[in-house]
């Protein structure tokens, strides 16, 4: 046991980690050598469904949960009655500029009625009571962790002579939380345990709890007003020890062993809750502790393993071995801790499969993961940037399954937005504005101009559709989701309006927005909703082009025709351009008109959206290169940043992907040491701040699309599939497995000193691609093809082509001179 006084802390550390082989897990497990103290300090579990935040503390536990549906009441109906009057007055005083006129109209007729949609709330807590005095650990014993391997997580310690242990995962195949409780030595474990749902101080915002056949607790209660969502939890516990249910308290002695489990639902999925948690607590207590957690390791590591990284080459940084929260503080003070960066984008993956299932609700602001009943936001899914993050590493981190959520929930906006297209905008089709909720509203959200009354969401919700073909192919898929896409599309055919400039007459969104920034107008007030803003262009385009570029590949389908086909050509031709500022010289116009910026540091860049996760400014060297464009892109970033921009998590996570589409890796790695810098928890959750995860995803979309990019296609149809487009110096060693281009390649690679080693491709559909491996072109490399096969074939230097089959897997080594 480490306690000495003489040595110094971290030297006890290493040596403390050293013995318990923490350091072989550098890059998977998050450790403390304290219990949580904060919410942002607890460990997150979750199946997708339930989800739990994790103190770990000695004497008085506390595991704060969720379930992904107690929400603040059933579906409403808050399409304002005075809305399509509304519009048309918006769109007329929008257009002649009569700013401060529309934004005021626009909060009385626009807004919603109510203002809010339903929001996201805590479940509450599980609370357990030790007996004695547990406080009084063995100094230097202490410790809980996360390991991301396997989704477990724990807090073990000593006492006396007793080693005091608890090890907790959520299962998705038997969908519970379970936590083991073992004392080992001399002492017994005696503890009460209940589900408790406390509002503040003097209220607990439950209807009823009760124990039921000596074994469970349940506690139940209603989310919302007139139409709630009701609530079931339940808690039972196998032991070795006395167990005795008293009133809502579940009463453990002299255990050396307990198994308690946990389960939740609502009527959002099932009519009598509490029968459903009881049949499901049931199921669980068929299995033994051992068998439980096989059965979630499977189901989890089958997710997880598919992607895998490794970045430099020798584990032999101090700083690895120091407690997580240490390691980002040493971070912070100039450490080069590469496997804090696998970490943290590990953490990504981990965090989506734990908060994002096929069958669950997509990953909301924060996740699953909320310990308020008003939380930032409503812990809602915000759509103007946010919930679209969450999934920018589904498919590139090989995460597809994942998507599917997103997909899910879609589906249940369109059936609200096509009431809203037709009631508030005349319109056919289907739209949503910059929020929806657990109903899949589609109408306005809040009373704020910058953000509240803009349409382009459906279309860049659209986008994960077809990029999930992109990546699959899987045609089954695509036509499922015709209507959905056409749908889309077609209520911006319906709505774009007619606006002359200099004589040309574009066609323009009105009323919108460029989400949430605001400008002078010439009467210099500051205005947010305007017409046209670059952003929107941007959107459709990718949008438009997506949807032709995929229904091409189709066998013919009745919602495929020439005229809807020809439809979107023609407005897309009376687009406005993209313009560069006079104003800003160099810098890409955020609106139609070269309005001064209110706030030039402002956290959205909503007007680089073409850069990521758009695809339409492509580097020197692709298909489409526009160096006019590229040149402003930068410009644009850089203008922002020196301005304060990327002040959020999110919008640092954002920088972080724009970087990798400029393949500029001295930036990526700027933008990585900043949100150590400036955006981690000490449990590495995003900090907005508050807390919201959307930047712990675009993390992990961001260093993967530093390693590997494949946004273009040849005029020959071959896929072009970049590696280490922007590969950070100090990352100059490395391995990456299971990455994902678009066409379905699976791709892994080594690098060393900067450059691709022995490359593998495994083509899940077949075609042909082109591997660049040497895109800095600093020349010299060339492969080794082996044996005279077929499918290779060098096109140029530094690219490597190959001609695939469906589930051929291809590998070669790049050497170098
Ligand atoms: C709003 O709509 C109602 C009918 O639903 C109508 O009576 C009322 O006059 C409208 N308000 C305005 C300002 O036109
Ligand atoms: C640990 O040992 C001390 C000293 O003998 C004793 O006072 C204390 O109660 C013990 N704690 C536990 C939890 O057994
Ligand atoms: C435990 O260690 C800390 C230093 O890490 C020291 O301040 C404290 O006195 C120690 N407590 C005991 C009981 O040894
Ligand atoms: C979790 O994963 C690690 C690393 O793969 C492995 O060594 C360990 O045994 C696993 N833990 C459990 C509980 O299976
Ligand atoms: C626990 O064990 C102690 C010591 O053997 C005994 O005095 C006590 O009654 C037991 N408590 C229960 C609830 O079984
Ligand atoms: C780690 O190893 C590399 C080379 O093996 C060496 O250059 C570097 O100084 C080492 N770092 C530490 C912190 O020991
Ligand atoms: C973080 O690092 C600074 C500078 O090395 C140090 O002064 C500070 O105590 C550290 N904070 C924590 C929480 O470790
Ligand atoms: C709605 O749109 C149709 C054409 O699609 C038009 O004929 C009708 O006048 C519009 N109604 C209103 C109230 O603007
Ligand atoms: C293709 O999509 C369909 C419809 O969404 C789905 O049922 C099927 O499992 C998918 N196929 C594959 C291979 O993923
Ligand atoms: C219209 O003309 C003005 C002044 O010549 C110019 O600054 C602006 O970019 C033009 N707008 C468009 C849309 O071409
Ligand atoms: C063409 O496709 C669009 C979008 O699916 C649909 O609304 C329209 O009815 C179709 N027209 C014909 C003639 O099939
Ligand atoms: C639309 O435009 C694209 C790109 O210019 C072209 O390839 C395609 O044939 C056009 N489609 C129709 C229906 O006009």
């Amino acid at each position: 046991m480490v306690g000495g006084r003489e040595i110094s802390r971290s030297a006890a550390l290493v040596a403390a980690a050293l013995l318990s082989g923490v350091r072989a897990e550098l890059d998977s497990r998050l450790w403390y050598d304290q219990p949580a103290e904060l919410w942002t300090d607890a460990l997150p579990i979750g199946n997708g469904r339930l989800g739990a935040m994790i103190y770990g503390k000695p004497d008085s536990e506390t595991l704060q949960i969720n379930e992904e549906t107690v929400w603040s009441g059933g579906p409403t109906d808050r399409l304002n009655q005075n809305a399509s009057q509304a519009v048309t007055q918006v769109r007329e005083l929008l257009a002649n500029e009569q700013v401060e006129e529309a934004e005021k109209l626009a909060d009385l007729g626009l807004v919603s009625t109510p203002q809010a949609q339903r929001y996201y709330q805590t479940l509450g807590n599980i609370e357990i009571y030790f007996d004695g005095g547990l406080d009084e650990y063995n100094n230097g014993s202490y410790e809980r962790w996360l390991d991301l391997d396997n989704a477990t997580a724990g807090v073990h310690f000593s006492i006396n002579d007793t080693q005091v242990e608890r090890e907790l995962f959520a299962s998705a195949p038997d969908d519970v939380i379970v936590h083991r409780l073992t004392a080992q030595g001399g002492g017994k474990l005696s503890f009460q345990m209940r589900v408790n749902r406390p509002q503040d101080n003097i209220n607990t915002a439950s209807d009823k709890s009760f124990n039921r056949g000596g074994n469970s607790v349940f506690m139940t209660g209603a989310a919302g007003s007139s139409n709630p969502i009701v609530f079931a939890a339940g808690l039972t516990v196998q032991t070795d020890g006395n167990l005795k249910a008293w009133g809502e308290f579940l009463v453990v002695d002299n255990a050396t062993e307990a198994v308690a489990m946990f389960a939740a639902t609502t009527t959002y999925r099932e009519e009598d809750p509490v029968a459903a948690v009881e049949s499901t607590l049931n199921s669980a207590r068929q299995h033994s502790y051992e068998d439980l957690r096989q059965r979630h390791i499977d189901d989890y590591r089958a997710i997880y393993d598919t992607c895998s990284l490794k970045l430099g080459k020798e584990d032999n940084s101090t700083t690895d071995i120091l407690p997580t929260n240490e390691r980002i503080n040493a971070t912070q003070n100039g450490a080069n801790d590469l496997d804090l960066i696998t970490l943290e984008f590990n953490y990504g993956r981990y965090l989506l499969i734990s908060s994002s299932r096929p069958g669950t609700l997509p990953a909301n602001l924060q996740g699953i993961w909320n310990e308020d009943f008003e939380s930032a936001w409503g812990s809602k899914f915000t759509i103007n940037i946010n919930t679209e993050m969450n999934y920018w590493p589904a498919e590139l981190t090989n995460l597809p399954s994942l998507h599917q959520a997103l997909f899910d929930h879609i589906e249940k906006v369109r059936v609200n937005g096509e009431v809203v297209a037709r009631d508030m905008y005349n319109a056919s089709g289907w739209v949503v504005h910059h929020n929806t909720d657990i109903h899949g509203d589609a109408a306005p959200q809040d009373r704020y101009p910058p953000a509240s009354y803009w349409t382009l969401t459906s279309a860049w919700l659209c986008t994960h559709i077809l990029e999930h073909y992109f990546y699959s192919g899987n045609q089954t898929f695509l036509q499922e989701k015709l209507p959905t896409l056409t749908g889309a599309i077609q209520f911006y055919l319906d709505t774009l309006q007619p606006y002359q400039m200099n004589g040309t007459t574009y066609l323009v969104t009105n009323p919108s927005t460029s989400p949430e920034n605001t400008y002078y107008t010439a009467s210099n007030a500051s205005g947010s909703m305007t017409v046209g803003p670059t952003c929107d262009f941007q959107i459709l385009r990718e949008l438009f082009t997506g949807y032709q570029h995929a229904v091409a590949s189709l066998p013919s389908h009745p919602a495929i025709n020439a005229t809807f086909l020809a439809a979107m050509n023609t407005t897309m031709s009376r687009f406005p351009p993209p313009k560069l500022s006079t104003r800003y010289p160099g810098v890409l116009q955020e609106w139609l008109h070269d309005y001064p910026e209110a706030e030039p540091g402002h956290r959205h860049i909503s007007h680089l959206y073409a850069l990521y996760p758009g695809t339409q400014i492509p580097p020197p060297d692709a298909p489409g290169h526009n160096p006019t464009l590229w040149t402003a892109a930068r410009k644009t970033l850089d203008y922002r940043l020196e301005n304060g921009g990327a002040g959020t998590g999110w919008s640092r996570a954002w920088t972080i992907n724009w970087a990798a589409r400029l393949l500029d890796g001295a930036a990526l790695a700027d933008n990585v040491f900043e949100f150590f810098n400036r955006s981690a928890y000490p449990n590495l959750f995003d900090a907005h701040p508050p807390f919201q995860i959307d930047g712990n995803f675009g993390f992990a979309a961001g260093v993967a699309e530093g390693l590997l990019q494949s946004h273009f296609v040849r005029a020959d149809g071959a896929r072009e599939v970049w590696l280490l487009p922007a590969l950070p110096e100090g990352w100059s060693e490395g391995r990456v497995d299971g990455l994902v281009a678009r066409g379905g390649f699976v791709v892994g690679f080594e690098w060393s000193v900067g450059r691709v080693g022995r490359v593998s491709v495994d083509s899940r559909l077949g075609g042909r691609v082109v591997v660049k491996f040497d895109v800095g072109g600093v020349g010299g490399g060339r492969v080794d093809a082996g044996e005279g096969s077929d499918a290779f074939g060098e096109v140029e230097d530094g690219m490597m082509s190959l001609e695939t089959e469906e589930g051929g897997m291809y590998e070669f080594d790049v050497m170098w001179d």
